[in-house]
């Protein structure tokens, strides 16, 4: 699927380490995260499959969100939709961050225009019960799902996705999405033992939905912590970052590049450094140079185009792409891997969405 060769000729002589490191393991975008010399800046786009493309809404047509998320077909021509549409440099498994929580029992919904409703939200002792730990049994479709996806994508990496702690705690506690989250911090300002029962029960869950699309043949993982934004970095440091760091170390082993993504974390930079990735998302409310500076060395850095720049006309969508890229030269020749600041919306032109892709590519070639 992708020009990149398979693995270099190297490799190719040792078969062990070809199988072991995938066809994807000397791709652009990997080659990036790991922070090695790339000849151009990778690019992918978080949500990038999804209601922005017709031929999504057409094979989604009368299939409920999390019905789709379990039958492997769909999801592999979900996830290879945007791959061949736009040439990105990664494919996002087709999932969400609420199937694992659905796979352990929870009676969870994804309401269209809404987002995850759960039925019975968590916020006693009793209630924390019902979360059970995931086990590899639960989700056998993600595993034909990533199978059949690493097989089709050959040198095209796949990353595989998890929600961090936080951001499912929130829909969890408040029974579907919120802006002030304010029956999670209740929790965890007023009840510290049950939401670090909560928090520890959730990065458990977490770690295993990781594993399980690691060992299938994911070759990245993203950890996205959408809403954590919405905490002061004390309280961050005190009462999520324990349980986001337990996610990271649980998968260190594999050696695949890990990602850790929020929003309006501009506060929290320093300490999602310090959490265990490889590689700090940033919003766009940053620039990556000030951004590389909080989240310290030896991190890589994913992104940060507004994504309602990609409204605006073509030559201010490619001034400000030019922009990002100006600021990643703050990392030197690589450690940057081009994304929006936040995800594809629903409404926008994926054609800009090509153009974009072709742009950087061109722009950034060394
Ligand atoms: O393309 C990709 O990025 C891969 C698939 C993906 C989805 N959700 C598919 C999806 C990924 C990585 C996610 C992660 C996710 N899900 C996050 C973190 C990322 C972020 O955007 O911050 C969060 C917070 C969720 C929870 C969730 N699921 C929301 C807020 C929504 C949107 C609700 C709405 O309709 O506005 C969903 C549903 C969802 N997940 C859709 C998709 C393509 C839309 C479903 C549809 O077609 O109706």
């Amino acid at each position: 699927m992708s020009e990149t060769p398979a693995a270099s000729p190297a490799a190719e002589t040792d078969q062990q380490s070809t199988v072991r490191r995938g066809a994807a393991y000397d791709s652009v975008f990997l080659r990036a995260a790991r922070r090695e010399p790339v000849p151009y800046t990778p690019v992918w786009f978080m949500r990038q499959a999804g209601r922005s493309l017709p031929e999504y809404l057409k094979v989604r047509e009368g299939i409920p969100m999390l019905d789709s998320c379990m039958r492997p077909e769909l999801v592999k021509e979900i996830t290879l939709q945007p791959v061949r549409r736009h040439d990105v440099d990664a494919a996002i498994f087709f999932s969400d961050i609420v199937v694992p929580l659905k796979a352990v029992g929870i009676d969870v919904d994804i309401k269209p225009g809404v987002g995850p409703v759960i039925a019975d939200p968590i916020r006693t002792v009793e209630d924390l019960q019902r979360l059970r730990p995931l086990e590899p049994d639960d989700m056998p479709y993600i595993t034909e799902a990533v199978g059949l996806l690493v097989d089709e994508l050959g040198g095209t990496p796949l990353i595989g996705f998890a929600g961090a702690p936080f951001t499912l705690a929130s829909y969890l506690v408040e029974g579907g999405p919120s802006k002030s989250h304010e029956k999670t911090k209740a929790m965890m300002y007023g009840a510290p033992e049950l939401w670090a029962g909560l928090v520890d029960r959730l990065a458990a869950i977490t770690s295993a939905f990781l594993k399980i699309q690691i060992e299938a043949g994911a070759s990245a993982v993203q950890l996205f912590d959408s809403w954590v934004g919405a905490l002061a970095p004390d309280d961050y440091r005190r009462s999520v970052m324990p349980a986001s760091t337990k996610v990271f170390e649980a998968v260190a082993d594999y050696g695949v590049p890990r990602i850790h993504f929020g929003v309006g974390t501009g506060e929290l930079l320093g300490l999602m450094g310090q959490a265990g990735a490889d590689v700090v998302g940033v919003d766009w409310r940053v620039p990556l140079n000030v951004a590389a500076d909080r989240v310290g060395p030896d991190k890589g850095l994913q992104g940060n185009l507004d994504p309602a720049v990609l409204y605006a006309p073509t030559h201010v969508v490619e001034t400000k792409a030019r922009e990002v890229l100006h600021a990643a030269a703050a990392l030197g020749d690589s450690g940057h891997i081009f994304n929006l600041g936040h995800g594809v919306m629903p409404t926008m032109d994926p054609d800009a969405l090509t153009r974009l892709v072709a742009f950087v590519h061109e722009a950034s070639a060394r």
